[in-house]
């Protein structure tokens, strides 16, 4: 085994909006770790489909953009920091049209194949945060410490809700409610890496917790588990 493979990770696995970014990145950050956000990979497929104009339809293209991905990620106070070919994309990434996207690439087994090995590369010493939905079923199925985060739709819609009228956007919260329980029972039900935890997974529900206690639950975990 090599010693980037040998690195220990820690897979943060869970439905939408339970607060994973900011939990991997707060962490990543107190344990001095890499940062791996396999969201903002399947978002960065998408973005670049639509920037040239590929068709979900057309696996080889898809395929070849998987190939070309030059991205990078640093944990921030306020989430995970994404750098595509060298650029900060921000918000770019987080659009609705990039999210819907996103979600129906990350529906075809063979890009999923195609992006396992992009993402094992961010295995190295120290170790690594990795956050997504089968970080810890099939990606670092061997990881020594395995988080499943968990929140209530309710709770998750609610926090959505707060974020958008911060930044001065309005959707109602019903909307909000609903559209995550349809996301979570596509997520859940398809047939390719479906959102689940992992037999070994610890499930952590931040429905009634803080930022900070979750991270120091998390934390106390790492701990636990590492020599
Ligand atoms: O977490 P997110 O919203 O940034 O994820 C974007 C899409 O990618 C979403 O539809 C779920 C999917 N995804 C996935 O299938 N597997 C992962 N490991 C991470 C995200």
């Amino acid at each position: 085994m090599s010693r980037a493979e040998s690195a220990p990770v820690l897979t943060i696995d869970g439905p939408s909006g339970a607060g994973k970014g900011t939990v991997s990145a707060r962490v990543a950050l107190e344990l001095g770790w890499n940062v791996l956000d396999s969201g903002a990979v399947y978002r960065s497929v998408a973005h670049a489909a639509l920037e040239r104009g590929v068709q979900v339809d057309d696996e080889a293209r898809l395929i070849e953009l998987c190939a070309e991905l030059d991205l990078g990620f640093s944990p921030g106070h306020d989430g995970v920091q994404v750098c595509l070919d060298g650029r900060d994309l921000g918000d770019a990434l987080r659009s609705e049209e990039v999210g819907v996207m996103s979600s129906r690439v990350a529906a075809i087994s063979s890009v999923r194949h195609a992006l396992l090995e992009l993402q094992r590369s961010f295995r190295r010493p120290p170790g690594l945060v990795a956050d997504g939905r089968d970080m810890g079923t099939v990606v670092f199925e061997d990881a020594p410490v395995k988080v499943f985060l968990d929140a209530s739709v309710r709770e998750r819609a609610r926090r959505r809700h707060q974020q958008l009228k911060e930044k001065g956007e309005s959707v109602t919260f019903d909307r909000l409610f609903r559209d995550l329980e349809a996301r979570d029972r596509r997520d859940r039900e398809r047939s390719v890496a479906p959102t689940l935890p992992a037999a070994d997974a610890v499930i952590v529900d931040s429905t009634r917790m803080s930022v900070d206690d979750v991270v120091a639950r998390i934390l106390s975990l790492v701990r636990q588990s590492l020599p």
